[in-house]
């Protein structure tokens, strides 16, 4: 029963909702802070953490998945750079460049923008980098900018020659890029967060949403919304844009990169912020321009291109699967899911519809579900990269961290299969 309060308590302080890394990864933490505090019995720790701020930091930090690497991804910061030269430096900017990364973890994401930023010119007087996480061991680990090889997960590591210093097994961060980034403790559900907070032109938010319920998602985008510029950028993780279907946003014309413009017209006031006034504006007033065909965030996820050959029957299937990722992009996930169970129900494009029903049943929060679509999809195809990289993100939600790194590292195995292949 205790350990149910326990994940009552996160819910509400943290937004964590225990089914999405599961109650045992809850379990564990609270056994080893108990152990750490030579506490024996689950209601006294309740008791304590109740009471103390300090505990109740510590449990966090104990809870929270740091797991985060420069340059992850890739394509959102391809994205943001070209933003960066052909938006914001093109178009005679007021200065400075406003940016924000929520949540930072411990810094890669918010050190790979300064990079971004120092690759384009920008000098470091020019803009301003924010980066928020309720973790202090990530704000403090965030702060010393030292990584080993583990934050470094690419082929393409000429970044880390430019901007670090090795030192032992470790690489440090030169300091004029580090410079760059402010860091805070923070939780994103916390008042403070959005008070006395000037807007930010660009935001980060990527890989936190997927561990709240949906109201609570909500409640982090209508502050991150408020936050945002006209014209702002918003990037999130791939699993998790569904939740800007209704909103005043458009996918930026960028494959792959999870960033969206915010069409609203309104700017945000700092003095007159309520929680979900903007969530109800957007309700009401849809985006100015339609999405644009593509390329979208559900589209070209499976890492290939789809031209299809309209001689053959499989073309059609194509169209069906390419039509499928559309609507998914547009926010039509069951008519999206709908086409996929046609596509299998026909026998055919069966890993990639597999591959898609996964991310629609991670978008929607069921991870079960999409573990189980991914594991079909890696059946029909072991070098399925993305396939393989969601399933090892899930396993470690869930606590079972051995499989996680097993498909970790068949995920790094097939990526380096994949482009030896095409060329
Ligand atoms: C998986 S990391 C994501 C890091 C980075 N954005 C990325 O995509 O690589 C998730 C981070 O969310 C932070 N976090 C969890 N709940 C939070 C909250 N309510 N407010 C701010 N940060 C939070 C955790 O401390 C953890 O560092």
């Amino acid at each position: 029963m205790s350990l149910r309060a326990i994940e009552h308590l996160l819910k509400q302080k943290m937004g964590l909702h225990s089914s999405t890394v599961g109650s045992g990864t809850i379990s564990q933490a609270v056994k080893q802070r108990m152990r750490d505090c030579s506490v024996t019995d689950i209601n006294d720790y309740r008791n304590i953490i109740g009471q103390s701020t300090t505990e109740l930091g510590a449990l966090i930090d104990t809870v929270v998945i740091p797991e985060t690497w420069f340059f992850r991804d890739a394509h959102p910061f391809a994205a943001f750079s070209d933003w960066v030269r052909c938006e914001w430096l093109a178009g005679n900017p007021t200065l400075p460049l406003r940016i924000l990364s929520v949540p930072c973890s411990t810094g890669e994401e918010p050190y790979t923008l300064a990079m971004c930023l120092a690759d384009c010119g920008v000098a470091a007087s020019d803009a301003q980098i924010d980066a928020i996480d309720i973790s202090s061991i990530n704000i403090q680990k965030a702060g010393t900018a030292c990584y080993s090889s583990n934050s470094f997960r690419g082929t393409d590591l000429r970044f880390r020659d430019r901007y670090f210093d090795p030192d032992g097994t470790h690489f440090q961060l030169k300091d004029d890029i580090r410079d760059r980034v402010r860091f805070e403790k923070l939780n994103i559900l916390d008042p403070s967060f959005i008070e006395n907070r000037a807007n930010y032109h660009v935001i980060f938010c990527r890989n936190l949403l997927i561990y709240f319920d949906r109201p609570t998602q909500h409640r982090a985008i209508d502050r991150l919304e408020q936050l945002l510029t006209r014209n702002g950028i918003l990037f999130l993780g791939h699993s998790e844009t569904s939740l800007l279907r209704e909103r005043p946003f458009v996918a930026l014309d960028f494959s792959r990169s999870f960033g969206f413009r915010n069409v609203e017209n309104t700017e945000h006031k700092i003095t007159t912020t309520t929680p979900h006034s903007s969530r109800k504006q957007a309700q009401v007033r849809k985006p100015d321009k339609p999405a644009p065909a593509s390329p979208l965030p559900f589209a070209d996820n499976t890492g290939k291109s789809r031209q299809p050959d309209r001689n053959t029957v499989a073309a059609q299937d194509d169209d069906l699967l390419q039509r499928a990722f559309q609507l998914a992009d547009q926010g039509h996930l069951d008519e999206a899911a709908n086409l996929c169970e046609v596509l299998l129900r026909q026998q055919t494009g069966q890993a990639d519809a597999h591959y898609l029903l996964g991310l629609i049943r991670e978008a929607a929060g069921n991870p079960a579900a999409a573990e189980r679509m991914f594991r079909k999809v890696i059946y029909l195809n072991p070098d399925h990269y993305e396939a393989l990289a969601h399933l090892s993100v899930i396993c470690k939600q869930q606590g079972d961290t051995d499989d996680a790194q097993r498909f970790h590292e068949r995920a790094t195995r097939a990526q380096h299969r994949n482009q030896g292949t095409s060329g």
